[in-house]
């Protein structure tokens, strides 16, 4: 058993990764955490946010973690977070801002241990086969083994991308994992926000693109199923996309921080160079289903059916599936 799970109270080693924009939220979260994983609540609004983590206290009395992403995450965010039972920052200089466990995911072994010196309770490292946005860029397996050579002994570390059954998850623990951190296996539970056609192509796709051209407002790179928008654009022959949409998205990211949310049901369609990261979601606009992100990792192509989030955890854990 893990030191860290054991603190927190974490009866299996599998972690469903914060995934924002609407996508993991409450029903989610809690579903996971009550069949003994660790749930997180994926970033939104502040005030949306602690709706989402009192919703979940009232469907289950075990912990509850809150992700947070850097370039987003304002005071009212921190104090959310510091009523949930971890926090799990990404993308941006680790810096502690809550008493209780913080997790830190990495893209590097050089991140993770920016993140330990910060006082990190534990680093989340993701391999470049991830779905959403990716900072790794080695095979998470790979950056796993070089995280444990280089940071102490017993220090957790957990691991992202490319885990999506139960023998993925046997790997990283045998190779030394804390714990499973899974995002597109999660996105296609029956709890998940994403939108029900979005899920379905998650079990049709073979393929996905790392790109970076959902980037309005925050240019960074990301993992894709294909649509009709990356049909428009990412046809040439680089696939982080059009260098003029990279570059408007870099030029409009300070002021889009500092606008209130925009609404992309309004503006994006899939062949204006106008793309933000907001993924389609079951209460959100269908339009982004061809026009916005539809984030998805490696596993996509072995990922065929939408589950109950707790069969998942129990299959994914070798404790035995409901069915
Ligand atoms: C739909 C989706 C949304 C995501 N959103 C976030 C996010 O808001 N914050 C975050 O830290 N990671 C996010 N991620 C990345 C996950 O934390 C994790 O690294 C990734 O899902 C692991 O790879 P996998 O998708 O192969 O399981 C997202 C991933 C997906 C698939």
């Amino acid at each position: 058993m893990s030191a860290l799970l054991d603190r927190l109270g974490v009866e299996l080693p599998i972690v469903q990764a914060g995934m924002g924009g609407g996508i993991a939220r409450h029903e989610l979260a809690a579903a996971v955490s009550e069949a003994g994983g660790l749930g997180t609540l994926g970033i939104l609004p502040a005030d949306r946010l602690a709706a989402e983590l009192r919703a979940a206290r009232e469907r289950t009395r075990r912990p509850v973690a809150v992700n947070l992403l850097l370039p987003f995450a304002r005071a009212a965010h921190w104090s959310v977070a510091a009523e949930a039972d971890a926090v799990v920052t990404f993308w941006g200089r680790p810096r502690r801002r809550v008493a209780g466990v913080w997790l830190h995911q990495c893209g590097s072994v050089r991140e993770a241990l920016a993140a330990h010196r910060a006082g990190a309770d534990g680093v989340i490292v993701q391999g470049m086969e991830a779905g959403g946005h990716v900072r790794g860029t080695h095979p998470a397996l790979g950056l796993l083994e070089q995280a444990r050579a280089t940071l102490p002994a017993g220090y957790p570390i957990l691991l992202a991308g490319g885990l999506a059954d139960a023998a993925d998850v046997e790997r990283a623990l045998a190779a030394g994992a804390d714990a499973a951190v899974l995002g597109t296996r999660f996105l296609t539970s029956d709890e998940s926000r994403a939108h029900p056609a979005y899920k379905a192509r998650v079990g049709e796709s073979e393929e996905t693109v790392l790109t970076e051209l959902f980037g309005l407002g925050w240019p960074a790179p990301h993992r894709v199923l294909r649509n009709a928008a990356t049909d428009r654009w990412l046809s040439g022959r680089d696939p982080r996309g059009p260098r003029g949409i990279r570059a408007l998205n870099r030029v409009t990211a300070p002021l889009a921080r500092r606008l209130p949310p925009l609404d992309p049901g309004r503006f994006q369609r899939p062949d204006r160079p106008l793309l933000s990261p907001q993924p389609p979601t079951d209460d959100g606009p269908s339009s982004l289903l061809d026009s916005g992100p539809l984030y998805a990792g490696e596993t996509a192509g072995r990922i065929h059916d939408v589950r109950p989030a707790a069969d998942l955890v129990r299959d994914l854990s070798g404790v035995g599936a409901a069915r």
